[in-house]
């Protein structure tokens, strides 16, 4: 039967399919990792109380990095190269999506706008990354190192998109409501069609792994489709919409020693 449960448990239980999956994964987590402590280094002086949390949130990431290459490490495999057309990252990035790189390696301080379209970006891709997550968590149910390590990442990925709201929110406030939404709207609108692509590109390199059929590649390339089709339609929109979360000051706090907890 084609679920996605039995996918993931094919993807789980075969050393290369799992190997380019947790690369991507880690790769994609080190990259968030870079991007948030190097714009936590040039926060402007007038959003000051950001930094902490901007590096607290790089410093997660980089343990989600961490605790995808110890996986990897228990199986015995080495990561391997991330397929360009797989890199969710560099393709938003590519888009001009959130923040150039080439502006982060340099000494200049970011402007208040900068950081709206910082987190702007975040509001958007934490929603993915914390629903994948969720995803993720229930498909692992019955192999507990993986759950275990995803129930880690998951509980730090929606702490990531609670604060993303609350300081959405209050940038909102201060005057830059109609901005964050426009945004918003750009950074979703776009956020869909590379996840989109990137699903398509992911799944293709594992049905190759995976010596899937062809049938059976059309029928899950036609559900990332149609994933698609229903975000383009209006599931964009839990993208942008903001709201007061239930945890406050989720990033509050002390940014927590390096382990990994895999
Ligand atoms: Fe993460
Ligand atoms: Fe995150």
């Amino acid at each position: 039967m084609l679920s996605a449960r039995t996918i993931y448990g094919e993807i789980f239980d075969n050393d290369e399919a799992f190997g380019l999956f947790c690369s991507i994964a880690a790769s994609g987590e080190a990259q968030g990792g870079w991007e948030n402590g190097k714009i936590a280094a040039l926060v402007p002086g007038s959003q000051a109380g950001l930094a902490a949390k901007i590096a607290r949130h790089g410093a997660d990431e980089d343990k989600h990095g961490r605790i995808f290459a110890a996986l990897l490490r228990k199986r015995g495999l080495e990561p391997v190269a991330v397929p360009p057309d797989a890199d969710y990252t560099m393709r938003l990035e590519a888009a001009g999506i959130g923040l150039a790189h080439t502006r982060l390696p340099r000494e200049e301080q970011l402007t208040e706008a900068d950081i709206v379209a910082y987190l702007a970006h975040s509001r958007v891709t934490e929603q993915r990354a914390s629903e994948q997550m969720r995803a993720l968590g229930r498909h692992a149910g019955d192999r507990p190192d993986i759950a275990r390590a995803i129930g880690v990442i998951s509980h730090d990925e929606d702490n990531h998109l609670a604060y993303c709201h609350e300081e959405l929110l209050r940038l909102a406030a201060a005057g830059h409501a109609q901005v964050i939404r426009a945004t918003l709207r750009a950074t979703a609108l776009a956020e869909i069609a590379i996840y989109r692509d990137v699903s398509l590109a992911v799944m293709a390199h594992l049905g190759r792994i995976l010596g899937w059929p062809r049938p059976k590649s059309a029928v899950l390339a036609g559900g990332i489709r149609a994933v698609y089709a229903c975000e383009r339609l209006g599931g964009w929109r839990r993208m942008v919409s903001l709201r007061m979360p239930a945890r406050r000051d989720a990033l509050g706090g002390l940014v927590p020693a390096q382990s990994s907890h895999a």
